[in-house]
């Protein structure tokens, strides 16, 4: 049985930045907070979420294949494995179908959003981010440009979920987890 501490160090082995490895832990935690939701199984999601992006940095440009292979070589369950694939199915040609499939699709990029709003910030926190503001930043094109505003879409729309409500639960299960995500504030997320 796969264990959250394996998979974590396979992503840190794979990952070396730290903004990638937050990026994940950022899509763990909306992950987390949805499989409490929706009372299904909170380890195997975290994982997903954990896992999805980790062959970016050592394989960009067949990610996410690349890294799904790996993890059907090492036996890894198959919902978590074609998950992996599913998040980038312009890339894979595996549609998001399942509720973790699309939970996942869901969480990626608006984290994204959430995180760049948070550095735009002057306090540099998380805990003061509000809706209001991030509405903003979302309907400003100019404002993170990496941030594809079609894919947060039609994530909160294969979720089922209106689009700022899902962006409220993610916010507030990225604020619970502040101090790992590097989304803490100037203090506390320094030396
Ligand atoms: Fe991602």
């Amino acid at each position: 049985m796969l264990d959250y501490q394996e998979a974590l160090e396979l992503m840190h082995a794979w990952t070396p930045s730290d903004s990638l490895r937050r990026h994940m832990y950022a899509v763990e935690a909306a992950m987390r907070a949805y499989a409490r939701k929706f009372g299904t199984d909170e380890e195997t999601w975290a994982i997903t979420g954990l896992i999805h992006d980790f062959d970016w940095e050592k394989y960009p440009d067949t990610h996410p294949n690349k890294g799904a292979e790996h993890l059907e070589a090492l036996g890894w369950p198959a919902e978590i494995v074609r998950a992996m694939r599913a998040h980038a199915p312009e890339r894979s040609g595996v549609e998001p179908e399942s509720l973790l499939e699309r939970a996942l699709y869901a969480s990626d990029e608006i984290t994204g959003l959430i995180t760049a709003a948070v550095y735009v910030r002057p306090d540099r926190s998380i805990r003061t981010l509000t809706i209001k503001s991030l509405k903003k930043k979302f309907k400003d094109k100019s404002f993170a440009r990496g941030v594809d505003r079609d894919m947060v879409r039609r994530g909160a729309e294969l979720l089922g979920v209106d689009l700022w409500e899902h962006a409220a639960f993610v916010l507030e299960a990225m604020q619970a987890d502040a101090e790992r995500l590097g989304l803490a504030g100037e203090t506390a997320g320094g030396a």
